[in-house]
């Protein structure tokens, strides 16, 4: 068990004496009262006072652009985050465990989500050097010499969703950090222990006050950091309920500049011309990876009345063969899932779908054991279905036939979200004719493959709710930045 007795504000690992929240892995045992999650540890819960601490360290840290971090050159920030970076690869295995603890994504997966991450640094650095050879160059217009350059934007909130509880606040954190910001961050409720062992190494690579985490009740806390008006950037990848609330709350929400990764309802269009073998192989790996709890995930899928009982068929054949155990069993794929009220929720949209008319195609599709429920395939979905529009954030893979390719389009017309699609042809005609009808509706199409935010260099984001600003690498160096002009008069 980790029971974490201290956290970083002010450039301090300040000890915790105040109340302290659980942390139960959704690894589940048996004991004699029944199947239990497992208890891992404990992390401390912040009063409202001691994160308005945090934050104020933070504005201290920025000091109106005067402190020293926003000071320093780009190659001295280059050297701390390089400084941090080596110092957090020495935790690689300490840190993957505890993903996996934390939410049961596999020992495999855990790691490939630490080197992602690593990997993600390096390419920011990149990508920050290149901005910065940009920058250097002077423009003579009109008889006025220009320098354009990136300018940091002051204290940056940044929090993480718990899917990708390092990779996704660290996509935030580390462009934010080093444009110049300094940070207040808070972990996932699922998926904060894993910070813990990089804490040290923050708090020894960067000034004091540059970075500072918060722990516990997000509601009990954040909306005082957004009611201060000292926040400068929200950055959330999570739902677009709790952005939008939070936002409000911000006094000058005109002065906020906001980053968000939010909800969204990738759709797979399969057409009768799609080679299903593939259709179906991607459209696994899109709906059920990580238990179907990315936000990239195909959430709802079209299939074209012609080739629809041939890919249920195919679907069920390929998820059956899916292996469920415990995390770091090799070979898993299904593994319990973190959210204590998301089994009771699934079996409520399945539940619901059946009263209206679908089923569940695949043998032994719903079956819930304590925090694990097993992949279902539900066919056909209507529009009085939660499953038609809401997103379901779990394994659950709702189909409907269409006759006419108007048809899932309307769909997305239609929808307040706008991420993803994928689309399944082997016509390259009928491809081309459809490119652009989905690309204005969605930030992403992808053909004959899956939905997924990498290649990481891509820009990630969303049209409607789904988004505001864009990430990946160049990108969020940009969204956590100005661009800004000194220029002087030749005389
Ligand atoms: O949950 C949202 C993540 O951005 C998904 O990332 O497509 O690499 O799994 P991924």
């Amino acid at each position: 068990e980790i029971n974490q007795q201290e956290y970083l504000s002010n450039g301090e690992m300040k000890p915790w004496t105040g109340a302290s929240h659980p942390v139960l892995s959704p690894v589940y045992i048996k004991t004699a009262a029944g199947l239990e999650r497992k208890k891992i540890g404990s992390y401390p819960v912040c009063t409202e006072q001691e994160a308005m601490e945090a934050l104020d360290a933070a504005v201290v840290a920025y000091d109106n652009g005067r402190g020293e971090w926003p000071s320093m050159s780009i190659q001295e920030r280059i050297d701390c985050v390089e400084q941090f970076t080596r110092r957090m690869i020495d935790k690689r295995d300490e840190v993957a465990k505890l993903i996996m603890w934390e939410i049961g994504k596999t020992y495999a997966d855990s790691l490939k989500e630490f080197d992602r991450t690593v990997e993600y640094i390096y390419a920011t650095i990149d990508a920050l050097k290149d901005l910065d050879r940009q920058s250097s160059r002077f423009e003579i217009v009109q008889g006025i010499i220009a320098q354009i350059r990136r300018s940091p934007l002051g204290v940056v909130l940044c929090m993480g969703p718990f899917n990708y509880p390092l990779n996704e606040t660290f996509t935030t954190l580390i462009p934010a950090l080093i444009m110049g910001n300094t940070i207040l961050f808070k972990p996932p409720k699922h998926g904060t222990l894993l910070h813990y062992p990089l804490l040290e190494a923050f708090k020894d690579c960067f000034p004091k006050g540059v970075v500072n985490t918060i722990y516990g009740r997000g509601h009990a806390i954040v909306p005082a950091l957004m009611q201060s008006g000292k926040i400068n950037v929200l950055t959330l990848i999570g739902s677009s309920k709790v952005a939008n609330e939070l936002k409000k709350l911000h006094p000058k929400v005109n002065r906020l500049r906001a980053v968000l990764g939010l909800d969204a309802k990738n759709a797979a269009i399969i057409t009768a011309n799609a080679d299903l073998k593939v259709a179906v192989e991607e459209t696994v790996l899109g709906a059920l990876s990580f238990n179907g709890q990315r936000c990239t995930a195909i959430k709802i899928v079209f299939v074209h009345q012609d080739v629809v009982d041939e890919f249920l068929e195919l679907l069920s054949a390929a998820v059956a063969k899916l292996k469920f155990g415990m995390p770091w069993e090799k070979g898993v794929s299904l593994t319990p899932l973190p959210e204590p009220h998301k089994p009771a929720y699934l079996k409520e949209c399945i539940d619901e779908a059946i009263a209206h008319g679908a089923r569940v195609v695949n043998e032994g599709g719903g079956q819930i054991e304590e925090s694990f429920v097993y992949p279902a395939i539900v066919y056909p979905v209507n529009e009085k279905m939660k499953l038609y529009r809401e997103e379901q954030f779990g394994p659950i893979i709702p189909v409907l036939a269409f006759q006419d390719l108007e048809e899932p389009i309307q769909y997305l017309i239609e929808a307040t979200h706008g991420q993803q699609v994928s689309l399944f042809s082997n016509d390259t005609d009928e491809i081309s004719s459809l490119i652009d009808p989905l690309v204005n509706q969605v930030n992403r199409v992808n053909i004959n493959c899956q939905c997924q935010r990498g290649p990481d260099v891509f820009p990630f984001g969303g049209r409607k709710d789904s988004a505001e600003g864009t990430l990946s690498v160049v990108d969020a160096l940009r969204s956590f930045s100005i661009r800004s002009t000194v220029a002087t008069k030749m005389n």
